[in-house]
């Protein structure tokens, strides 16, 4: 076994010859599921906006193995739809094994000074093409082996009054998780996962608590 395959509960993971796409893998949560996937030895390819952010992540997590990028706006369903297809030739991997959607946008504001174009754009990044991209790529996995995770939050669960179109985006996001898992089902394993607030890039603005009060938040990199 190769030293570096993680170890959770006594449980090896090992992913050694598997493909994971990571979108939003420059972003805080991406950039360490791509870390963790790396150093579990699957190759793993970054789709993230163009820029020298995703550059410098992809060449931090380079030395713990197979790590590429592929710069892309994933606010344009075109893209959304040929992602899956392209991740797989631009690494020269036979099938996708591991999808990670960790793409994602948030504001916060009070809700009644929300536009009709902001809502659209949340919507547009956070569950449409998080919702295009899992149907392009349920059917170049595996079957039987292929993994798809969602990051959804805890707002889609309780509901954020400071940022409605992201708890509602968020909140979508499970229902859509639980249809494709049972859509996919036993072909593909569909999960989202619900984190709390952990002090990423997301919130390198002034961060709204649940109840109203506000702290600074300090960006984090993995
Ligand atoms: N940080 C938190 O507290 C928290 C809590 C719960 C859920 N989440 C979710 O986890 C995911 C990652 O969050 P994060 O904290 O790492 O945020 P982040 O801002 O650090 O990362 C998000 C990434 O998405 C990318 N992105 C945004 N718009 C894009 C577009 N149009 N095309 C391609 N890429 C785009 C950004 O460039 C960035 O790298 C998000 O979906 C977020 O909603 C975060």
């Amino acid at each position: 076994m190769t030293p570096s395959v993680p170890r959770r509960s006594g449980v090896a993971i090992d992913l050694h010859n598997r493909f994971a796409l990571v979108t939003g893998g420059a972003g805080g949560l991406g950039r360490a599921c791509a870390a963790a996937l790396a150093r579990a030895g699957a190759a793993v390819l970054i789709a993230d906006l163009p820029g020298e952010r995703l550059e410098s992540t992809v060449a931090a997590l380079a030395p713990m193995g197979e790590v590429t990028a592929l710069p892309i706006d994933l606010s344009d369903m075109a893209n959304c739809e040929l992602l899956p297809t392209r991740a797989v030739h631009a690494v020269g991997a036979g099938h996708l094994d591991v999808l990670v959607n960790a793409v994602g946008v948030m504001r916060t504001q009070p809700m009644h000074t929300v536009t009709s174009e902001q809502w659209r754009k949340t919507m547009t990044i956070n569950l449409d093409g998080v919702f295009t991209t899992i149907r392009s790529a349920a059917p170049i996995m595996p079957s039987g082996t292929g993994s798809i995770v969602t990051l959804s939050s805890v707002a889609g669960r309780s509901g954020r009054a400071n940022a409605v179109d992201y708890a509602a985006s968020k909140a979508a996001l499970l229902s859509l998780t639980k249809s494709a898992a049972l859509a996919y089902a036993p072909a593909v394993r569909v999960n989202a996962v619900c984190p709390g607030v952990v002090l990423t890039d997301m919130w390198s603005g002034i961060v709204a608590d649940a109840t109203g009060s506000s702290v600074r938040a300090r960006g984090t990199r993995t």
